[in-house]
């Protein structure tokens, strides 16, 4: 299996990269934000336990994200591998992941960090926010706090998996086929 954790704030292209990387390399795509937006979309009590936190831009508790990621992964295990967007946000879900891989007999390959700046990412989740209907890409003050959820409870994700080699860095500025280009020679290196 090739097991891709695909890194960055949010805004940083992650959505979009991985419907490309899923196309090329014929990976599942798991997304624990789109999840939860759907359990929302839904009112399911995973939905009702989730949504103040996305709300105000916090993680949802590491024990419901790992759960949910679990039920997913163990539905696919005859799949190819898997990317995952989002996921993990903390040190914890990172053990929990590699816990859960080792289980079946499987490991994180690569975790890629797009890279982009806070001025910039602010103004995507914006333009984003006018389409997407998502409350927390609406509201300037939750969009900054996400950013520093991010700095401050998911950035040590990257060093976890750098002491083990895994961790590499792309420019997340430019066309989406030029991002794209610089995550294909990555993953065609491992
Ligand atoms: O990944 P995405 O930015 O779509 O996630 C949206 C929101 O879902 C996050 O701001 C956070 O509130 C919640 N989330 C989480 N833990 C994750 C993924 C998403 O709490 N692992
Ligand atoms: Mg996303």
């Amino acid at each position: 299996m090739i097991n891709l954790v695909l890194f960055g704030p949010p805004g940083s292209g992650k959505g979009t990269q991985a419907s490309k990387l899923v196309e090329k390399y014929h990976l599942i795509h798991i997304s624990t934000g789109d999840l939860f937006r759907y359990e929302m979309g839904n009112d399911t009590p995973l939905g009702q336990q989730a949504k103040s936190y996305i709300a105000k831009g916090e993680l949802v508790p590491d024990e419901v994200t790992i759960g949910m990621l679990r039920n997913k992964v163990e539905a696919h295990q005859d799949a190819k591998g898997f990317i995952f967007d989002g996921f993990p946000r903390t040190i914890r879900q990172a053990q929990a992941l590699d816990a859960l891989l080792t289980g079946i007999g499987t490991s994180v390959s690569a975790l890629i960090a797009l890279q982009v700046d806070d001025e910039e990412i602010v103004q995507r989740i914006k333009l984003r926010g006018a389409s997407s209907g998502r409350p927390d890409d609406s509201d300037e003050n939750v969009i900054r706090n996400r950013i520093e959820v991010y700095k401050n409870e998911t950035t040590p994700v990257f060093d976890y998996y750098a002491q083990t080699g895994k961790s590499h860095s792309v420019n997340g500025i430019g066309s989406i086929a030029e991002i794209f280009g610089r995550l294909a020679d990555i993953m065609d290196s491992l």
